[in-house]
């Protein structure tokens, strides 16, 4: 295993140690949640009951391969706890996500929750957002015009493909990574985005999490 994988590995299974019997839990996407949710299905197989929901088609898929009661959003009144990973996240645990696509479910269920855990590698920890191309899900129609639009904000939009084709998300929509270098107003960025007919929603999470656990290649992790 890769040293990024121990350290990413280190940090998904210390989040499930917060998880307690009863609990409903949202699942991340992504490299780093991959092994929380491979905790979660030991936990599940050990005997603990707990139920989830999923923030991607995969997820969903991993989770159900481990075995992990998968419910529908009709059926959740509060999802306890949210285990998720993150692009970049800075000292007030502001986030930038969406590097794998799932930024919009991934909010919705971030914002459903009661608490957030972010998992995440050293690496992804930094002094200031931006650096990571920011995700911006928008639909299909008129695309070309939101383009234009991030043009104007100077946002230098560049529509995501995936194997030479427009990358779709499990929602139907594009992405538009936008390179900002250092976003020095995150709150005031997000707005703007969200303001422009087009924008399904971006991948800025300013007030979600409530605790970050950061893994180390030698397996150690430090929780904040
Ligand atoms: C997916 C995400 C992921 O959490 C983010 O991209 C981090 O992924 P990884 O753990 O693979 O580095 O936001 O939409």
């Amino acid at each position: 295993m890769q040293q990024q994988d121990l350290a990413k590995k280190a940090a998904g299974e210390k989040a499930a140690e917060y998880i307690k019997p009863g609990m409903t839990i949202g699942l991340g996407t992504g490299s780093t949640a991959y092994y929380a949710i491979m905790r979660v299905g030991a936990l599940v197989r050990d005997g603990m009951p707990l139920r989830a929901v999923a923030t991607s088609e995969q997820s969903e898929l991993l989770a159900k391969e481990q075995g992990i009661p998968i419910i529908s959003f009709s059926e959740v009144d509060k999802i306890d706890l949210d285990i998720d990973g993150a692009d970049e996240v800075d000292e007030h645990f502001r986030l930038i996500k969406g590097g794998g696509g799932a930024l919009l479910r991934e909010k919705i269920v971030a914002a459903a929750s009661s608490e957030m855990i972010v998992i995440t590698d050293e690496s992804k920890y930094v002094k200031h957002l931006g650096r990571f191309p920011l995700p911006v899900e928008i639909i299909p129609f008129a695309w070309e015009l939101t383009f234009k639009r991030l043009i104007a904000l100077d946002a230098a939009p560049v529509l995501r493909t995936r194997d030479g084709r427009t990358f779709v998300t499990d929602n139907g929509n594009y992405i538009l990574d936008c390179h900002y270098e250092k976003i020095k107003d995150p709150a005031g960025l997000h707005q703007q985005l969200n303001d422009i007919p087009g924008v399904v929603e971006n991948g800025l999470f300013l007030h979600y999490a409530s605790r970050l656990i950061i893994g180390y290649a030698d397996g150690s992790v430090k929780s904040l």
